[in-house]
């Protein structure tokens, strides 16, 4: 199946982490619960955490510069800014703009996409369609957040986020290269599982919100494991269908990161060794947004990305959202 007129790579990443971190023993020492647990259960020793002066977009910023340094690209070069949070500045405007301002970027458009974990899957599947039909040649894809932000401190799930941002550079490519596949899904039936209850219209902040602690995180972890190991099979499985690809022919799985039990148990569904899961969760927990960037930078960084290596990315979010694509690096 063709689904692009021009084919799409990835160009250039970054990524970015604050520099205060908190361990499992630190957060032990501040509510109910168990650093072993916490490393052994869900395969974070520690994570990342922005200041009181640090905001998602800061986090953003030092991302995508980076990413447009590997580039060597200039910033007037960027037609498109997406930036993939679900804990925006404010509000209004979008946090792309403020991206874009500090960037000073001004040549490109600038707008944010909602998908919670799976926003720079979502990112990069709309970067792409701009790219193929030739509408923009450069598109900047952030994930970002910071989760601390509308953490519970004083509860036992603070244990799963961190703070963080990555962020990527796309553009087009030969045929035959570059993204070959990618399928998203939404599903609002599980809109309640994960959820920031108070804050937005339709229900605004108010004392009483703010006292019951509604402006935080919600989250039925049951739940979240039970859908997750449900549908980012189903996600891979129907983009290794559309390429014609078995798993293994497949050479890195780079992943939202929730937990290490979801990732095992879906490498254990589709058949992948988990020597080609990239991991990253030890140390910077789940940036939700920032994960699959974040994790991208790094396995490139290191050199491990050689052109024709074949990597499978997938993500699973509230709402609920998920998906998966597959890229052959160039
Ligand atoms: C969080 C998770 C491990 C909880 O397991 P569960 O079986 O669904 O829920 P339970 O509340 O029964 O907890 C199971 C055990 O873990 C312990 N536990 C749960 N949360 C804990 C925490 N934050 N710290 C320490 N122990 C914890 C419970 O005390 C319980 O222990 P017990 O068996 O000795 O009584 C599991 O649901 C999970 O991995 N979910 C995925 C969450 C995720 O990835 N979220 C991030 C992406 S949005």
């Amino acid at each position: 199946m063709k689904q692009f007129v021009r084919n799409v790579k990835i160009v250039g990443t970054g990524s970015y982490l604050p520099e205060m971190v908190y361990t499992n023993s630190y957060l032990a020492s501040m509510v109910e619960t168990n650093a072993e647990w916490i490393e052994e259960t869900l395969g974070i020793k520690e994570r990342h955490i922005a200041s009181c002066e640090e905001a998602t977009s800061d986090l953003a910023y030092q991302a995508g510069l980076q990413a447009l340094t590997l580039a060597k690209l200039d910033k007037t070069k960027i037609d498109l800014i997406i930036v993939a949070t679900s804990t925006p500045d404010r509000m209004a405007p979008s946090t792309a703009c403020f991206v874009q301002h500090k960037l000073q970027a001004y040549n490109a458009v600038a707008f944010d996409i909602s998908a919670v974990c799976s926003g720079f899957l979502y990112g990069m599947s709309v970067a792409s369609q701009y790219i193929a039909s030739g509408v923009y040649d450069y598109v900047m894809v952030i994930g970002a957040d910071t989760f601390s932000k509308i953490t519970d401190w004083k509860r036992r799930d603070c244990v799963f986020f961190g703070d963080g941002a990555g962020a990527a550079i796309l553009s087009h490519c030969d045929d035959n290269e570059g993204f070959l596949a990618c399928r998203l899904y939404s599903d609002g039936r599980g809109r309640n599982h994960f959820t920031v209850p108070a804050g937005g219209s339709e229900r605004p902040a108010t004392c009483e919100t703010v006292e019951n602690g509604m402006h935080f995180f919600q989250m039925n972890g049951r739940e979240v494991y039970n859908v997750a190991t449900t549908v980012l099979p189903k996600a891979i499985n129907q983009v290794l269908e559309d390429t014609n690809f078995q798993i293994s022919d497949i050479d890195f799985l780079i992943p939202h990161q929730p937990s290490i039990g979801i990732l095992k148990k879906t490498a254990e569904i589709i058949g992948l060794p988990f020597e080609k899961v990239m991991v990253s969760m030890d140390r910077y927990a789940n940036t939700s947004g920032g994960t699959i960037p974040i994790m991208l930078d790094e396995v490139n960084r290191t050199g491990k990305l050689k052109p024709g290596l074949k990597i499978l990315f997938a993500a699973v979010g509230a709402g609920w959202t998920y998906g998966a694509s597959i890229m052959k690096w160039a």
